[in-house]
C-alpha cells in the first residue's frame, strides 16, 4: 500500500546521522504508519517555501500569514511549479500565468481556472511539522 497522509496519533520520528529525519514506523489498524518530519517549527516564517518529494509526489510546504500549508507543487491551471509563487494577503500567485489562488479554499480568483489547489494535512509533533504516510 502506498497512499499518502492517512492519519493516526502517537507516531514519532527520530534523528539519524545519515538522514535529517527518518520515519519511525508503527502498526496501526493493520497499516504501517510513519511520521515524516518536514521542518522544525522555529524555522518557519512568512514567505517560507520548501519543495518536498514524498511517495512519488511533488509537494510544496509553505508558510504564509502565520499558517503552514502543504499543497501539491503543481498549479491547477497548467501544472507549473509553485515554489516561486508570490503571496499577497491570502492569495498565492502562480508565476507562470499569474492566476491567484485563495489559500483558505484553494479556489482560483476569477474564472481563468476551474480547478483548485490540492491541500494535504500537516501534523505537529513536538517542535516539528510533518506528515503521516502509510506504507
Ligand atoms: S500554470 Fe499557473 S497560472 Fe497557468
Amino acid at each position: 500500500m502506498n497512499s499518502l497522509f492517512a492519519r493516526t496519533t502517537g507516531v514519532t520520528g527520530y534523528k539519524s546521522p545519515k538522514w535529517r529525519y527518518l520515519p519511525q514506523s508503527a502498526v496501526v489498524s493493520g497499516f504501517i504508519m510513519a511520521f515524516v518530519a518536514l521542518e522544525k517549527l522555529h524555522l518557519l516564517h512568512d514567505g517560507y517555501r520548501q519543495a518536498v518529494r514524498l511517495a512519488g509526489q511533488n509537494l510544496l510546504l509553505l508558510h504564509e500569514n502565520g499558517k503552514s500549508l502543504l499543497i501539491r507543487n503543481a498549479c491547477p491551471h497548467a501544472g507549473a511549479a509553485l515554489t516561486q509563487a508570490s503571496c499577497k494577503g491570502n492569495r498565492l500567485r502562480c508565476p507562470m500565468h499569474g492566476i491567484e489562488f485563495d489559500l483558505d479554499t484553494g479556489r482560483a480568483a476569477g474564472t481563468a481556472c476551474a480547478q483548485s489547489l490540492q491541500f494535504f494535512p500537516l501534523i505537529y509533533e513536538g517542535n516539528t511539522l510533518g506528515v503521516e504516510v502509510s506504507e
